[in-house]
């Protein structure tokens, strides 16, 4: 159990240092790494370390480089959740907003790891066939369900544990969704929300996650898009 929150705090600090370069260098979507050029900050780059993963890694680099209007998470946040998914040893992951689908392939590179499954909930049609044709070229299908339609009606049907919820939706239904499926979340699973900069955090949900003494919550990334990192204690 000590393990499993040093693991988690760890990560966290790595998702603040990845933060700090993102506020250095915050046009990077997907670029080659700029270096420590302004001497003030590291950077690293995605390392395929066998032919499966450097065959999905430029899946996603075409996926990014085709997600103008898209809204997906930049390419950090992205990695940043594939650590999370894969350090945790996380089985069933379920992820609302879908979009074209590119957090929810970094979240599939991860489960490939953990031999785990990925829900995803996703509301519009023409994003829905992108993402369901991105799954495809990744080699996902097996691994990632979407569900189309409202996730708000769909995700009460859930019934499985969940090992780590993903919130990347509409910003003002983050509440519905944790008070919907936070009795599903394993203790000590996460619960992360993207878009939690105070431009963009519902206060409802920051008000949540931050004052119930069953939930240790970190912000991470705040100078960019913003993740809260939310664990339900054991
Ligand atoms: C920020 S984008 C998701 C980006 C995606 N997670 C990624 O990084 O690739 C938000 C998505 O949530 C979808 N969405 C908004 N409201 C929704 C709802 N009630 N149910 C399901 N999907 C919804 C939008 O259509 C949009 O595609």
């Amino acid at each position: 159990m000590k393990q499993n929150a040093a693991l988690i705090i760890g990560l966290l600090v790595l998702g603040a240092s990845a933060a700090f370069v993102t506020a250095q260098d915050p046009g990077r979507r997907g670029g080659p790494p700029s270096g420590p050029a302004s001497g003030t900050s590291f950077d690293s780059a995605p390392l395929a370390k066998d032919e499966a993963e450097k065959k999905m890694l430029a899946v996603l680099d075409d996926m990014n480089s085709r997600s103008r209007g898209m809204l997906s998470v930049p390419r950090d946040d992205g990695r940043f959740l594939r650590m999370l998914v894969e350090a945790t040893g996380a089985k069933n992951v379920v992820e609302v907003g879908t979009s074209h689908g590119y957090s929810a392939t970094w979240i599939g590179l991860a489960l490939q790891t953990t031999g785990g499954k990925l829900t995803t909930f996703e509301i519009d049609p023409e994003r829905a066939k992108l993402a369901r044709a991105n799954f495809k070229r990744a080699g996902l299908e097996g691994v990632i369900t979407l569900v189309e339609g409202d996730a708000h009606t769909e995700v009460p049907k859930l019934k499985e544990t969940i090992d780590l919820l993903f919130l990347d939706a509409d910003k003002e239904g983050y509440l519905d969704y944790l008070e919907k499926l936070l009795p599903l979340v394993r203790l000590g699973g996460l619960v992360v929300a993207h878009n939690m900069s105070a431009r963009q955090a519902d206060p409802r949900y920051v008000k949540a996650i931050t004052t119930n003494p069953q939930l240790e919550t970190l912000f991470v990334n705040l100078r960019d898009s913003g993740i809260g990192v939310t664990m339900k204690k054991r």
